[in-house]
């Protein structure tokens, strides 16, 4: 027996086995360290001995027009936080900082062919004063649901937080969905105002999302008016008396707005989760409980200063946008960039042509974009001066080793720490994370629950995992920018996230394992999860020992249907730059995988690809694998960004026999 056969042996009863072993650690650097935000590591200490007490020090720093009376009500599974408390998030991420920082730049806004707009703290409080009369103006008031259907554009920020000023939830629907995904999300919110555009830039195309819109309200009534940003002059449609130019209905607006007094528990926004097969959750986020650990975890985690030039290159459209593009940033008064386009358009440097002209400090991207960029080479970002960059981060799924390596090397020039973070749409704000002027990383670790997070790592039964072993993770506390509900839909609430074991301990549906020392690993959704030979391992970490291989830019596999071992494991692999696959490389790889992390997790079958179908967020979808590698019917596949790759790997994974 190998090692790796004894080890897999030993930890057969963990809920998911623990196969891969990483020894590199990188402390925080000085210079990072010495002037952190935080510093002192009792801070953990100090939040689990009294978690209200920190959480209400954290929503201390947000401006609350009245106190709250009792900082938390957890009637299991639900939570409220800072009730009787009245704030408007628009105000905190606005009209508090206009004294010292009106003229500071909030938003770098770059546009796809070249344009760019600059807008100030008080500029975007004119703009979302203008806005939030017109929506008034419209018929928005307080409590109605108005849905927005936009691209990257300064006007999609400052529509949301004219809602946010009125009161109004709002529903961001990504740019790139198609109009049926539109017309359920507007249906399941039953949204008075749908706001978009004549069109949006994509790689030097228009994506016309007017013309969609249109698709979409033939089948919601509930929609009265439609809002539209001119932006690339498309033709479109015109529905007189439901349809308003933007510039026309701001005109006659005056640029003054008071700020709705909000309850802390009123929704603030309702975002649906892209599911792939169900029918998509309305995710439920409030106001005040939101806005303290959205504004807290940004100001941690990313060591937030004031001369800090921030960018999170993801789409408005995910959560990932809202809490650190929209209302995290804002609230901590800090500046931001956003860039409307595609990474390689009109060249693949595009991203390090804006870092190196806005001097960007904090760059937060997904492990998707980063294995891209390896993909497309090192010539890219080298052409280009990211000296300015100081702190690096993760989100999305788990980072493979070597790209967290290939992260800090080519894009952080081996000085700027990562902090790679854990959260979901449901969680609102960052879960697990490390911070960076405190947290000793581990490539391809998430590390630790931040100060006021109680996570562990569960077995079948709801037993704790021993150190070193792997298993679901839970949540063991509320917290404050937790979903309040599914919109519509509370017993699916309780059912999803709330019953695998108890009412208290919710359920994150994510493998982890915890290593000797306590550090947390994500190990990717438990639906794919692979049972091999009774054995159960996950998918990412067969993935980052072939992401391991010098040859290998990106990997997904997944345990096809096998008579004999249960599943086998069937991998699908993305190459560097120019190199070819071929039989040598495939026993070459499989070799590898078995050295790394033992010849259990060894794929039976390698096909190479271009490129892996995912989601529009980025996540492969490995469900539409599965089905690949099992010869059957595919699966939906309109939540797909790109589509045609899935005929490309269907005809190559029918060529390839399985091995062994
Ligand atoms: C799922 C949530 C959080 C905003 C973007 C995604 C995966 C997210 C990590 C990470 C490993 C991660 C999990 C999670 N995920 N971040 N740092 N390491 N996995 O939001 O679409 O709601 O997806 O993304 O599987 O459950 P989402």
């Amino acid at each position: 027996m190998t090692s790796n056969e004894s080890k897999a042996q030993a930890t057969q009863d963990d809920a998911i086995e623990a196969l891969m072993v990483e020894e590199r650690r990188f402390p925080p650097p000085d210079n990072i360290a010495s002037r952190a935000n935080v510093k002192d590591p009792a801070i953990y200490e100090e939040a689990l001995a009294d978690r209200e007490a920190y959480w209400a020090g954290e929503a201390g720093k947000l401006h609350w027009f009245k106190d709250w009376d009792k900082v938390l009500e957890w009637n299991p599974p639900f939570a409220k936080w800072f009730i009787g408390g009245e704030l408007n998030v628009s105000y905190n991420c606005i009209d508090r900082h206009l004294d010292d920082r009106g003229d500071k730049v909030a938003f770098h806004w770059v546009g796809e062919p070249g344009d760019t707009r600059t807008l100030t703290f008080k500029d975007l409080y004119f703009e979302v004063c203008r806005f939030a009369n017109a929506l008034k103006h419209l018929g928005v008031r307080r409590g109605d649901r108005v849905a927005i259907y936009m691209g990257m554009i300064p006007e999609l920020p400052i529509a949301m937080l004219a809602c946010a000023r009125i009161g109004a939830p709002h529903t961001v629907v990504f740019g790139g969905f198609s109009s049926d995904a539109l017309a359920d999300r507007i249906n399941d919110t039953k949204a008075k105002v749908l706001i978009t555009q004549d069109g949006a830039n994509r790689r030097g195309q228009v994506f016309p999302l007017k013309d969609n819109a249109d698709a979409a309200i033939e089948s919601t009534p509930s929609v009265e008016s439609v809002v539209v940003v001119e932006r690339c002059n498309n033709e479109v449609t015109w529905v007189e008396g439901r349809d308003h130019r933007w510039t026309e209905l701001v005109e006659s607006q005056v640029a003054e707005c008071p700020p709705e007094e909000m309850d802390a528990e009123d929704v603030l926004y309702i975002l649906y989760t892209s599911g792939t097969t169900a029918k998509p959750k309305g995710i439920v986020h409030s106001t005040g409980g939101y806005l303290t650990q959205v504004a807290s975890t940004h100001r941690m985690v990313f060591d937030i200063k004031d001369d800090d030039v921030y960018w999170c290159a993801a789409d408005i459209g995910w959560v990932t946008g809202h809490s650190y593009i929209v209302y995290g940033p804002l609230a901590n008064g800090c500046t931001g960039v956003i860039y409307e386009g595609t990474p390689d358009y009109p060249e693949k440097d595009r991203l390090w042509q804006i870092a190196e002209d806005y001097k960007v400090t904090i760059l937060y991207t997904a492990p998707t974009a980063i294995r891209t960029f390896m993909r497309w080479g090192t010539e890219w970002p080298e052409r280009h001066d990211l000296s300015s960059l100081r702190i690096l981060g993760s989100v999305g799924e788990p980072i493979n080793p070597e790209a967290w390596m290939w992260y800090r090397k080519h894009i952080g020039g081996d000085r700027c720490p990562i902090v790679d973070t854990w959260w979901q749409t449901e969680t609102g704000a960052i879960m697990i994370s490390p911070l960076p002027g405190i947290t000793t990383t581990k490539p391809g670790s998430a590390t630790f629950p931040l100060p006021g997070v109680v996570a562990d790592v569960y077995d079948e039964q709801g037993e704790s995992v021993h150190l070193g072993g792997g298993g679901y993770l839970v949540l063991k506390q509320p917290w404050p920018s937790m979903i309040r509900t599914i919109y519509g839909d509370q017993d699916r609430y309780v059912e999803t996230y709330w019953s695998r074991y108890d009412k208290e301990t919710y359920f994150a549906g994510d493998g982890c394992k915890r290593d000797e020392e306590g550090y947390f690993w994500l190990m990717g959704r438990i639906d794919d999860v692979m049972n091999v030979s009774g054995h159960r391992i996950s998918t990412a970490e067969v993935e980052s020992a072939l992401v391991a291989h010098p040859s290998v830019a990106e990997a997904a596999v997944v345990g096809r249907n096998d008579e004999i071992t249960g599943q086998a494991i069937a991998a699908f692999v993305t190459l560097r730059g120019g190199e070819h696959g071929d039989e040598a490389l495939i026993s070459e790889l499989r070799d590898h995988v078995a050295e790394k992390i033992g010849k259990i997790a060894k794929p039976q079958s390698i096909v190479f690809t271009d490129d892996l179908p995912k989601t529009r967020s980025g996540k492969i979808m490995r469900r539409l694998l599965r089905d690949i590698s099992e010869h059957r019917k595919l699966g939906d596949i309109t939540t797909l960004a790109n589509a045609d790759i899935v005929d490309e790997i269907s005809k190559l994974a029918a060529a390839s026999p399985g091995e062994d």
